[in-house]
């Protein structure tokens, strides 16, 4: 950003410093061009997911106190709420065709865990969105966790906030029990939120009711995470809004397919044990020439859940209230709380409890979709295994793909099957519990993470395997890789530093240029002096010969 302070390598820098500064543990990314010299000249967005130990000098101070509570530094919660969130940043090529940042750029913009948004779609305003600090239920602070991402045809970016639950804690039993928008997404009970224990210094990270105050304090604010936010990289003083119509799920990203008529689908992985897949359909199509038209259509639509039956059939089960099993005998008041608890609603319709959907990539020329199913321990254990997660204890995961009943992105059902099982080849020389078989046709991986096409129809794979397993000892760090989608054959690309997750993807319009990024790695990357602290990376790739990458 304009004035933007020097790094400083000690983690000294404040927490006012860092409001200005990239954020930590970049994910997912998407380059938007401008339409003068597209191939030269962009923004870059990034989403920062969570922060590092290595924020802070010396590492985070916890406190101990009373009953599981946990007390923190005022200053090391304000860093680290500023290094999460969204950055924007220009980039451009030099006259030398040298990829630059342009530092003093109005574009260039941080939105972190205290920038303002709009609450849109049918819970503005909703009386479980209000809280003590926003009592017309209209405005949050901040957004969290923001993994992977997505990008609308008419030019905005969605950052999706997935592990919001960590951030909160409620500590009354009783009221935890009653409250499935808490429950159900494992919101934190009792003394102290899982990572940081911010509401130590930020009551409103609270979640515990208080009788004394409006709106029972900060009870609501978990309510107001765990949605797709949509911000419009071009301008830079707007306010990011979060699309409510679109369901709360721990999500991963929201990816758009276009149909020939503009109707669309956005889909969304729920990235935990035994969560479903997702797609929203807009009730209204995109029309290109219609700006004011666009900007509302993320409000108002149907999300569905999918269901993936044996035979290679499937269907997507509508979340709308009245719908059998989404009553108000079944406990859903009304719409409101089918997208409040999307993932009970999904329970209630009866989805497929899937191997931790990550990633959607969706095909350019085919419109099939690819979604990556990273790992699950609990599987054979917690969900029966079943066709479309076939392995026990699935540490490496599998991609698997759909196509919608005549390419349509709108459809109601399609078809599916297994495009590839990670994981060590058959009768690998390790001795390997037969279950953690896989069926590459090519260079092995484990936990297919990141996922995106290029516009030839290739498919990019990024891991984020736990490297210090026994069971990875074949298959080492985490990388990209390369698939074709016809042959099932895989061919590794690049090979990430120790500790390392490879996550994040995007080109220029031409595909000369590639942007990843390395999130964080364990070793003092991208510096190789094996002291300097580690941090998260973008990297840019191009060809020797200034050609399109994996051509
Ligand atoms: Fe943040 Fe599901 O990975
Ligand atoms: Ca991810
Ligand atoms: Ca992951
Ligand atoms: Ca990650």
């Amino acid at each position: 950003m304009p004035e933007a302070p020097a790094w400083r390598d000690d983690a000294s820098n404040s927490w006012q410093d860092q409001l200005r500064q990239a954020g930590d543990n970049h994910d997912g990314m998407h380059f938007f061009p401008f339409a003068e010299n597209p191939n030269r000249h962009g923004l870059l967005v990034i989403n920062h997911e969570y922060v590092n130990p290595t924020l802070h000098t010396g590492g985070m101070t916890f406190v101990d106190g009373p009953n599981g509570t946990r007390t923190r530094p005022a200053e090391q919660v304000h860093k680290e709420l500023a290094a999460h969130g969204l950055s924007v940043i220009e980039i451009a090529k030099d006259p030398d065709g040298q990829w630059q940042r342009v530092a003093k750029s109005p574009f260039n913009r941080r939105v972190t865990g205290f920038t303002p948004f709009r609450i849109s779609g049918p819970l503005a305003g909703d009386p479980r969105m209000k809280t003590a600090s926003n009592p017309d239920g209209d405005e949050i602070l901040g957004t969290l966790n923001n993994c992977s991402m997505g990008v609308t045809p008419w030019g905005t970016y969605l950052a999706c906030e997935e592990n919001f639950h960590n951030y909160f804690v409620n500590r009354d039993e009783q009221d935890y029990a009653r409250r499935p928008e808490h429950q159900r997404y494992g919101i934190g009970l009792g003394g102290s939120s899982r990572y940081y224990a911010w509401e130590s210094a930020e009551p409103r990270f609270n979640a515990t009711p208080q009788a004394d105050q409006p709106h029972l304090g900060h009870v609501n604010e978990p309510n107001r995470f765990g949605w797709v936010v949509e911000l419009d990289p071009f301008a830079p003083g707007s306010t990011p809004t979060k699309r409510t119509a679109m369901g709360r799920l721990g999500r991963e990203c929201a990816v758009c397919s276009l149909g020939d008529d503009g109707r669309m689908a956005f889909y969304s992985g729920d990235d935990a044990r035994g969560e479903y897949v997702y797609k929203f359909v807009p009730a209204g199509p995109y029309r290109p020439d219609e700006p004011e038209h666009n900007a509302s259509l993320l409000d108002s639509g149907t999300l569905y859940a999918a269901q993936f039956n044996a035979d290679g059939s499937g269907r997507w089960l509508p979340l709308r209230f009245g719908e059998p099993g989404l009553t108000t005998q079944d406990g859903f008041a009304d719409q409101q709380a089918v997208l409040l608890n999307s993932r009970g609603a999904a329970d209630a319709a009866g989805a497929t409890p899937m191997d931790r959907p990550e990633w959607v990539a969706v095909h350019p020329q085919t419109r099939e979709a690819y979604v990556s199913l990273t790992n699950n321990t609990d599987r054979g254990r917690v969900q029966p295994t079943d066709a479309a997660n076939p392995r026990a204890e699935n540490v490496h995961g599998q991609i698997l793909r759909w196509r919608e009943a005549g390419a349509n992105p709108t459809a109601e059902e399609f078809e599916w099957d297994i495009f590839v099982i990670a994981g060590e080849r058959q009768n690998a020389e390790q001795s390997i519990p037969t279950n953690r078989v896989g069926n590459i046709s090519g260079d092995l991986f484990s936990s297919p993470d990141g996922m995106a096409f290029d516009s030839a129809g290739r498919l990019w794979i990024l891991t984020d395997a736990d490297e210090t397993a026994p069971y990875m000892s074949t298959i080492g760090s985490n990388q990209m890789l390369c698939a074709d989608p016809l042959t099932r054959e895989v061919r590794r690309f690049l090979v990430g530093p120790w500790g390392a997750e490879i996550t994040g993807i995007t080109w220029s319009p031409d595909e000369t240029a590639m942007w990843i990024n390395v999130q964080h790695p364990g070793i003092s990357y991208p510096a190789s002096d094996g002291r300097s602290r580690p941090r998260s990376t973008t990297v840019l790739i191009t060809r020797e010969d200034g050609g399109v990458i994996g051509s």
